[in-house]
């Protein structure tokens, strides 16, 4: 029986997504299938949904599946009433019993919340789960699955999220922003896309970009600035009743793709806000401040997400003006989201009072540390994978693993503040896969840092990942068009980081260009190595910081400037590096687990790429390469700006397969990328040949 589809009109909207092939449909392309025996292969299920229930998230996994379906095969498929006449079946398990009847009993059972099974009966195609959301994880799933022209006869897929809070964080700022601030701090994708003077008023990107996140499964988006007051900035204003309609609005278009909204608040928002004396979490007043906000919020947004608070760091206030505690002042402001199911997120990134180790990577451990077990239990500290600031190699920070009591989240750097803005390839997965089965030993072996923020090694009761985000209002989302590889890399294995590098780029690539065997070869081969390439003539064996400082729009972080680096790089005439070793350096080395400790002591011990993060040694130190320290500087330099070019010369051997708009858009920002990279090479190897007086010998 055919039923009239009362959604004609949303169907549209997704359909129409296409602006030409700037980039703006993503991994969500859809293309029509050319291959007339997988169309028809397709097409044995494809014609037909049954879709009991009816929720927003319902709706949106059948619209998404409507129009995935229209574009790819060519033909619209009917929704229908009756279970045994439809080719596809989508819904939770209760609703689907019948067409269930197949699938494993041990299968079902195996389902977390969000999880789903996508299985071939024989006749249909069935994605069901215990959640709604899970049914449109499950839809994305198929949908990828047809993008990347994998034949459905044979499918069963058990699929459930390996973490639980998966979020992005935006670093936004809403109101008006001082005079040459960007509207995103470190944001290279163009400016914000949310559009706080017409809020509530909605449009149709906040659409694209919520099946964007959804099709990743990431579950939750902060939307402003941890930074909420420097400088002028007016995000601590979310807060005011202003802000509320425009925040429920938003709130109520991600709920239809199992997005919760979370804000960044500020420390001091019972002062600026409401005028109170002060802000101190064991002042009576500030608490109630701080529940009467809650409940406000809560009133409107049942299922708001909590709060992410940037505290006593770079400017933003914080307890320690009341002479307390981080974890004091986060509690106050747990207790107030408590009655609601909030969480209240606090970062770890606490640097630079007089009282902690003159080392920046000691510091957040010897704040957080001794606070272990002293956070309430809806509190995550968010703590960034390494203990600087997103550099291109640094070690994982020594905090994962510290604190078995409190709950973790590990916070990453999808936006390329230190890795080329939006003017470098540089694909981050494969440092974010190092990072996330790195070994902490926190319980001895196998404790990596998956474990920890999945939440199974130490039993949190919340944890999760969060990925600073590169999205903008350009045409592409991201201005780089392969940054959003990093977009997408960084949604699936926040999903299940046991997916390999190779999966994942393969992924993104098929959806994106489609499945040529000689555009995935030559565009994994460029995501693959385009980490190490950056490295190479950046910055070299996790020296960390050699860039430019300067402000937070385009032109900071972004050039070489290392004489201005020294406190970082600590390079004098006789050698290079920071020595962190409880021997003879700053001790960072003890914070970690034996026996990850004594191998970064040990220069001979610590992985070469990480030597001089730990270790200042002679320019004439020998590497495992039999090259010295010094040399190998200058050759990596030489050889990443060579591997730029040959990205170029390879990218140019794809002129006929990709469409002309995506094609000269990578041309130009590779041949740009050519460009920065000798710079680079010039700036570091000219700074070592100065400070050194060695000269450049190559072997040949
Ligand atoms: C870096 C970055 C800042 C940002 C800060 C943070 O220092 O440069 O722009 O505010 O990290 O993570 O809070």
């Amino acid at each position: 029986m055919k039923f009239v589809f009362p959604l004609l009109f949303f169907l549209v909207e997704v359909c129409s997504g296409a602006n030409g092939e700037t980039g703006y449909k993503t991994w969500l392309q859809y293309r029509l299938i050319e291959d007339q025996s997988l169309t028809s292969g397709y097409l044995k299920y494809c014609k037909s949904i049954f879709v009991p229930g009816n929720s927003e998230i319902i709706t949106s996994s059948l619209l998404e599946l409507n129009a995935g379906l229209k574009q790819m095969t060519g033909t619209e498929p009917v929704v229908v009433t009756n279970a045994d006449q439809a080719g596809i079946v989508i819904g939770t398990i209760d609703k689907v019993s019948s067409s269930i009847r197949h699938i494993p009993d041990y299968q079902i059972k195996s389902l977390r919340q969000d999880g789903y099974i996508i299985t071939n009966t024989g006749r249909q195609i069935v994605i069901t789960s215990k959640s709604d959301t899970g049914i449109l994880y499950g839809t994305f799933h198929l949908l990828r699955i047809m993008q990347m022209k994998i034949p459905l006869s044979e499918i069963s897929i058990v699929e459930n999220p390996k973490i639980r809070l998966r979020l992005l964080n935006h670093w936004d700022n809403p109101g008006k922003v001082p005079s040459g601030v960007p509207s995103i701090e470190r944001g290279y994708g163009g400016e914000t896309i949310f559009n706080w003077d017409e809020l509530p008023v909605l449009n149709k990107r906040y659409t694209d970009y919520a099946r964007m996140l959804a099709s990743t499964g990431i579950n939750g988006t902060v939307v402003n600035n941890v930074n909420t007051a420097k400088n002028g900035l007016e995000g601590w204003k979310l807060l005011t009743p202003e802000y509320l309609p425009k925040l429920k609005a938003l709130a109520s278009l991600f709920r239809k793709y199992g997005i919760r909204l979370y804000i960044s608040v500020n420390f001091f928002s019972p002062v600026l806000i409401s005028g109170l004396k002060d802000a101190d979490p064991l002042n009576p007043e500030v608490q109630k401040w701080w529940n009467n906000k809650a409940e406000k919020i809560y009133g409107e947004i049942p299922d708001f997400g909590g709060f992410l608070v940037k505290a006593d760091s770079e400017g933003e206030p914080g307890p320690i003006k009341y002479g307390r505690t981080q974890a004091e002042g986060a509690n106050l402001i747990a207790r107030a989201l408590e009655p609601f199911g909030g969480i209240l997120i606090w970062r770890a990134f606490v640097y630079g009072n007089k009282e902690l180790s003159p080392d920046r990577a000691c510091q957040a451990y010897e704040v957080f540390k001794p606070l272990d077990g002293a956070f309430s239990e809806n509190v995550i500290v968010q703590i960034k994978n390494g203990p600087i600031d997103f550099q291109i190699r640094e070690p994982v920070s020594s905090l994962f693993g510290a604190m078995p009591e409190t709950n973790q989240m590990l916070e990453l750097q999808i936006t390329q503040e230190y890795t080329g803005h939006d003017k470098h390839i540089c694909c981050l997965i494969p440092e974010w896969k190092e990072i996330l089965d790195f070994d902490t030993y926190a319980k001895g072996t196998n404790s990596s840092v998956s474990k920890i923020i999945s939440g199974e090694l130490f039993g949190y009761k919340y944890s999760g990942i969060a990925g600073v985000s590169n999205i903008g209002d350009n045409p592409n989302w991201t201005g780089h068009l392969f940054a959003q590889a990093n977009l997408y890399g960084f949604g699936r294995m926040a999903w299940n980081p046991d997916l390999t590098t190779e999966t994942i780029i393969r992924e993104w690539i098929s959806q994106t260009f489609g499945n040529n065997e000689k555009v995935l070869s030559v565009i994994s081969e460029i995501l693959l190595s385009s980490r190490k390439t950056y490295e190479n003539y950046t910055s070299p064996l996790g020296v960390g910081l050699m860039c430019n400082g300067g402000n937070t729009g385009h032109e900071g972080h972004f050039s070489p400037s290392p004489a201005s680096r020294i406190n970082y790089h600590k390079a004098d005439h006789n050698g290079v590096g920071y020595d962190r070793t409880k021997a003879t350096g700053s001790g960072y080395t003890g914070q970690y687990h034996t026996p990850v400790s004594s191998m970064y002591e040990s220069p001979e011990l610590c992985p070469e790429e990480l030597l001089l993060f730990f270790h200042h040694v002679p320019y004439q130190y020998r590497l495992k390469s039999g090259k010295t320290v010094i040399q190998h500087i200058y050759d990596t330099h030489n050889e990443g700006v060579e591997e730029v070019i040959g990205y170029y010369e390879k990218w140019k051997t794809l002129k006929e397969l990709i469409d002309n708009e995506r094609y000269e858009h990578v041309l130009e920002r590779l041949n740009g990328q050519i460009g920065y990279a000798k710079e680079w090479r010039d700036s570091i190897n000219s700074y070592f040949l100065k400070i050194s007086s060695i000269i450049d010998k190559p072997l040949h």
